[in-house]
């Protein structure tokens, strides 16, 4: 059993007790931010694609301008300097900066990333690159995007492109963001580029994203002046069976393992975890691995990003009580807790975050964590200078940020913690609909206005680092 964290004052005593060497810092993802989709040579990815397809984003919503932070970066990184932060963790566009995905380095695309690390050291703040925030070059897609073999291997290509021009001067790499949502929201829900809906397609792309980490972490690894750091961020929960029943507990069982042991264990234990392999051979479908691909899987990383945002339970029966679906497919159903939640629908749980990184920390010793995104969206309400008094995203911040603490003091090597998002964004699906930033965007006028999530995140990391 975890400890959990507590609320209020207690949390923000927990916070405390931080070490002041923790790093703090603010999130976001290219396509989410940038806008600028069309110009100096970039290409579309298949996320401009997807925008582009009917009835897939809520209300038409694409990224062709976001934040548009292509043109306003300079402004941008003074807001982030500001926040007393020490790092921005932001991704690279990879058909900005190779457009078409495939061929030589876009002087353009790659000159705006350039300045941005520039910006940011100049600001005192540690630039993180995220070479893979789920935007692939649509060419690449067309000739059968992750679930090809083939893709692994243009990634480590583009990161190798990347690498070359910043690693002077950027330390933290991580190869891919989330792959579990690349694979299975892309290729088997569609709720998310590219929209297909095949489940064998999706354990296909999980290999190949894997192979691409790992391909590429060696390439630049061999390239690498000493002292970088390389790694890869996992979307992770914790799955807990509704009942004792042993529907229920399989239910629980299948979905820790397809959410997150299908990723860890390659990553870090060097093998697909076996009851998983089983299921997936009881569906016909075997993940496409060649002799050789575990170990470059499985080669050795410095950090292990962290993205949480809720914990789910498990039922092994669907409502009408059936434990197969139509297709004869055992059920998982997420039921819910009971706890209040976020605009995403999503339960708030802080408990089970510090019971993730405690169960991390156990079952995958050895490698020190960064939570590389945590947040949640909710229904600003701005005033009329565009203030949002944000009270339950602060609250959210502060419980999970004290369910961070508690880990720690129950043994997880957790190094640091970044907020998602720097500023509202293109929230995927959701358009603009969802806002997640700690700083307001008022999209008409592209005003950011830091809401009081964003002071109280700067005077905690403050506090932390003075000790006091
Ligand atoms: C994560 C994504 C990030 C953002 C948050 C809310 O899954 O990495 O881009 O959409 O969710």
């Amino acid at each position: 059993m975890t400890t959990a964290a507590p609320a209020g004052t207690a949390a923000e005593e927990l916070i405390r007790t931080l070490p002041q060497s923790f790093r703090w810092g603010v999130a976001t993802s290219a396509y989410q931010i940038e806008g600028a989709a069309f110009e100096d040579g970039r290409t579309a990815s298949i996320w401009d694609t997807y925008c582009r397809t009917p009835d897939m984003v809520h209300a038409g919503d694409h990224g062709d301008v976001a934040c548009d932070h292509y043109h306003r970066m300079p402004e941008d990184v003074e807001l982030i300097g500001s926040l007393g932060v020490d790092t921005y963790r932001f991704s690279v566009s990879w058909p900005r900066v190779q457009p078409g995905g495939a061929g030589p380095v876009n002087a353009k695309g790659i000159g705006f990333y350039d300045r941005l690390v520039d910006e940011l050291l100049a600001k005192d703040v540690d630039p993180w690159v995220t070479l893979y925030h789920w935007d692939l070059p649509q060419e690449l897609e067309d000739a059968g995007g992750w679930p090809v073999r083939e893709t692994a291997y243009r990634f480590a290509d583009y990161a190798m492109l990347v690498f070359d021009k910043l690693q002077d001067r950027v330390r933290d790499w991580t190869t891919l963001n989330e792959p579990w949502c690349s694979a299975m929201l892309g290729y088997y829900v569609g709720r998310q580029a590219p929209g297909r809906q095949n489940f064998a397609d999706a354990i296909h792309a999980v290999h190949h994203l894997l192979l691409g980490h790992g391909l590429a972490t060696q390439r630049m690894r061999a390239a690498a002046n000493p002292g970088h750091e390389f790694g890869i961020t996992l979307n992770l929960g914790t799955a807990t069976p509704a009942s004792d029943s042993i529907e229920d507990r399989e239910a629980a069982r299948r979905a820790d393992g397809l959410g997150a042991r299908l990723y860890l264990d390659p990553l870090l234990r060097g093998r697909y975890p076996a009851d998983i392999v089983t299921d997936l051979a009881d569906r016909g479908i075997e993940l496409p691995v060649q002799d050789g691909d575990l170990e470059i899987i499985s080669a050795p990383i410095e950090v292990l990003g962290v993205n949480f945002y809720s914990g789910h339970v498990y039922s092994g029966r669907d409502e009408q009580g059936n434990t197969r679906d139509a297709q004869g497919n055992p059920i998982d159903r997420q039921i819910p807790q009971g706890k209040p939640v976020t605009a995403m629908g999503w339960e708030i749980v802080p408990e089970r975050f510090t019971e993730l990184l405690v169960r991390l920390g156990r079952d995958y010793p050895g490698v020190p964590m960064v939570i590389t995104e945590n947040g949640s969206a909710f229904a600003d309400v701005p005033d009329a200078d565009g203030f949002v008094e944000d009270t339950e995203r602060t609250d959210y911040f502060r419980q999970h940020i004290a369910a961070v603490a508690a880990a720690r003091e129950q043994g997880a090597d957790i190094r640091g913690y970044f907020a998602w998002s720097l500023m509202d964004n293109f929230e995927w699906a959701y358009g603009y609909d969802k806002r997640f930033g700690i700083v307001r965007v008022d999209y008409e006028t592209q005003r950011r206005t830091p809401k009081r999530s964003a002071l109280w995140y700067r005077d905690t990391i403050r506090q932390v680092r003075s000790g006091s």
